[in-house]
């Protein structure tokens, strides 16, 4: 018997997808893995995530075409070199109470007549995983996000190619704040998150960290500026999340418009922190935004091997019919763990262990006490 599985990327794309998507395709057809277990399976690529499912007209060629992609070791050979996801990636949210459809998406498993379905994604792509799964659906997770935020796993892909592009282009702002003593703001991603700020900016050395898990003072801010000033340094940066916030106020949106996931587009914070650090300090200031480059751009050799390394665990969970859970690395170690548990609450950053609330910066420890439970 063959069985046929499905696999889907959904939320915001990010390097080591396409190496996931091959991995599962590449363990999926190996019979040296599943043929000894009885089954042989192959791989259905639903495309643009959950919109994938929700649209597609499993009676129909032309749908099957435009929704679908059937995946083999040819199809994939070359995916893992590079970012984004070949399978497309969409914010659908079939359970969007605004616009239900989940029965659709039921529909849709049964007429494509797929046995299994392996959902590649952050916290809102799996939370519906998760859901279909309670609706009698058998699913696995694998966990991505350069947000960093799921808990119960030590690793998520993208993060680390998303880390090492802050690193690159900091790098480059470096030379020409030097060259102008200036100070430069620099905005990056992580949603709620402080981890790519933290340790983004601990790897370029940034002088200040802002980060949403700590509510910053604007004073202080400009006076570690000075002092460093006075010191002799030419220049300055700042790294601050895109979810940072001045005490007192809350987060600043690009837009009031809702995901359908109820996210608004964070965004702004950088713009208006120089604005208001040049009045203060009198320093000509920049900020920059890194944004979707952050996403963008060929995967670290991390994100390819944790790619490899989720993709088989997830078919090896397929066959062990161990459904509703999410691939995660525990302990160093790759390892299966309800979803339910990783979906509970948000993975942030523990302030009192790693983040120092005097200097605006990652804590002086000896060993980060990286916990992969949300504090
Ligand atoms: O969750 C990943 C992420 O890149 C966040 O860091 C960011 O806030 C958001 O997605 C941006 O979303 P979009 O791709 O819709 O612009």
């Amino acid at each position: 018997m063959t069985l046929k599985i499905g696999i889907l990327t959904g939320g915001g794309d990010c390097a080591g997808l396409n190496s996931a998507i091959k991995w599962v395709t590449k363990a999926a057809v190996d019979p040296l893995l599943t043929a000894h277990r009885g089954e042989a399976m192959e791989v259905l690529g639903i495309r643009d995530g959950w919109r994938g499912l929700v649209e597609v007209d499993p009676g129909n060629p032309e749908s099957l075409a435009r929704w679908t992609m059937p995946l083999d070791e040819l199809v994939v050979r070359t995916w893992d070199r590079h970012g984004g996801t070949a399978l497309g990636s969409s914010r659908t949210n079939p359970f969007n109470p605004k616009n239900d459809q989940s029965q659709k998406c039921l529909d849709h498993i049964r007429g494509l007549g797929l046995h299994a379905l392996v959902a590649i994604g952050g916290e809102d792509t799996l939370s519906v995983a998760h859901k279909l799964h309670g609706l009698g659906q058998k699913v696995v997770g694998i966990p991505k996000t350069i947000d960093r935020d799921l808990c119960e796993t030590e690793y998520t892909l993208g993060y680390d190619t998303a880390l090492n592009v802050i690193v690159e282009e900091v790098d480059r702002l470096r030379t020409t704040a030097g060259s102008h003593s200036r100070l430069f703001v620099v905005e990056v991603m992580g949603r709620h998150a402080g981890w790519l700020a933290l340790e983004g900016g601990a790897a370029v050395g940034a002088h200040v960290i802002l980060i949403p898990e700590h509510e910053f003072d604007l004073d202080r801010v400009a006076s570690l500026l000075e002092q460093r000033r006075r010191a002799g340094v030419r220049y300055d940066i700042v790294v601050v999340s895109e979810g940072a916030r001045i005490k007192g106020q809350g987060e600043r949106y690009l837009s009031d418009k809702e995901d359908s996931f109820g996210h608004k587009l964070l965004g702004g914070i950088s713009d208006y922190l120089a604005k208001q650090l040049e009045i203060s300090t009198g320093y000509e200031t920049r900020h920059v935004v890194l944004s979707h480059i952050q996403r963008g751009g060929q995967p670290s050799a991390r994100d390819r091997l944790m790619g490899r390394y989720f993709g088989i665990a997830a078919v090896d969970m397929i066959l062990e019919e161990d459904f509703g859970r999410m691939v995660a690395l525990r302990d160093g170690r790759v390892a299966s763990i309800p979803l339910k548990q990783a979906l509970e609450k948000l993975f942030l950053v523990d302030v009192e262990a790693l983040y120092d609330p005097i200097r605006y910066n990652c804590r002086r420890a000896s060993v980060l006490p990286l916990s992969v439970r949300a504090g």
